[in-house]
């Protein structure tokens, strides 16, 4: 049966202190994660280890970090490698958000090079695909997303792909309030299952999470998530509340 996740992505947000307080005050609040379901925290690097000493231990919660360079060591100033994040037993790593592919110029190409080294080093990827609010509007939405899925994932062997949480997230819908409505996302996710189905088989299609991110929030978390083709959500803004991403953790199926 696939995971049904809550992942939080803090982006560039948040001191230390305040994490921790954000952390602390977030623990402390009643949530149940059953065996089928996952909290997961994409911080920013710095607390990555502080952040993860806190939760170590905890059923079906994980940490993350939001990018990793594709090289294993070397010269290359300012990038963290997926080696230096399991040797902070660190398992999971946001890749191809949509903020970095446009602020930070990630291609399909480099992305794909990026979701091979998790995945050669145990790391899982969390994936991330999306359209801008021009191929929302032109309705080319699945032939976007299908090109991202294509050049950066369907290189993979089945059981590399498997191993894969995809993210779709619309980029007019992410920090801006807009969200898409519970039919946009069931429809695009369930095309995007199906894109894997066609390429690999039904069966791999089944076992893939597949989140909705952008503009998720404690009040309409339960009504995306009720979707059958929508397990959990990678959220932003609202994940910088406690309580807010507690009702969120507490919406999964
Ligand atoms: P918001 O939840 O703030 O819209 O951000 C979504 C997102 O980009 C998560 O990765």
């Amino acid at each position: 049966m696939r995971k049904q996740i809550a992942a939080a992505n803090w982006k560039m947000n948040l001191t230390a202190q305040q994490a921790e307080n954000l952390m602390n005050e977030l623990v402390a609040l009643p949530h149940q994660l059953y065996e089928h379901q996952q909290a997961i925290f994409a911080v920013p690097f710095p607390y990555l280890q502080m952040i993860e000493q806190k939760l170590h231990g905890k059923q079906n919660v994980f940490v993350a970090a939001q990018n990793c360079y594709y090289k294993k060591n070397g010269a290359f100033t300012g990038e963290v490698s997926v080696e230096m994040l399991q040797s902070i037993n660190i398992n999971h790593v946001i890749i191809g958000h949509s903020e970095r592919r446009e602020y930070f110029n990630e291609t399909n190409e480099v992305l794909a090079l990026k979701v091979n080294h998790c995945l050669e080093n145990n790391v899982t990827p969390i994936f991330c695909c999306g359209e801008p609010l021009a191929v929302r509007e032109s309705n080319t939405q699945e032939s976007f997303v299908a090109k991202q899925l294509d050049e950066s994932l369907f290189h993979l062997s089945a059981e590399q792909i498997i191993k894969v949480v995809i993210a779709y997230e619309p980029i007019w819908a992410i920090g801006t309030g807009k969200t898409a409505t519970s039919e946009q996302a069931q429809d695009i996710h369930l095309f995007i299952r199906n894109h894997i189905a066609a390429k690999y088989s039904e069966r791999i299609a089944n076992e893939i999470s597949i989140l909705y991110g952008g503009s998720v929030k404690a009040a309409n978390a339960k009504e995306i998530f009720s979707q059958p083709d929508v397990d959990g959500g990678l959220v932003g803004g609202a994940a910088l509340n406690a309580q807010e991403f507690n009702t969120i953790i507490n919406s999964l199926k």
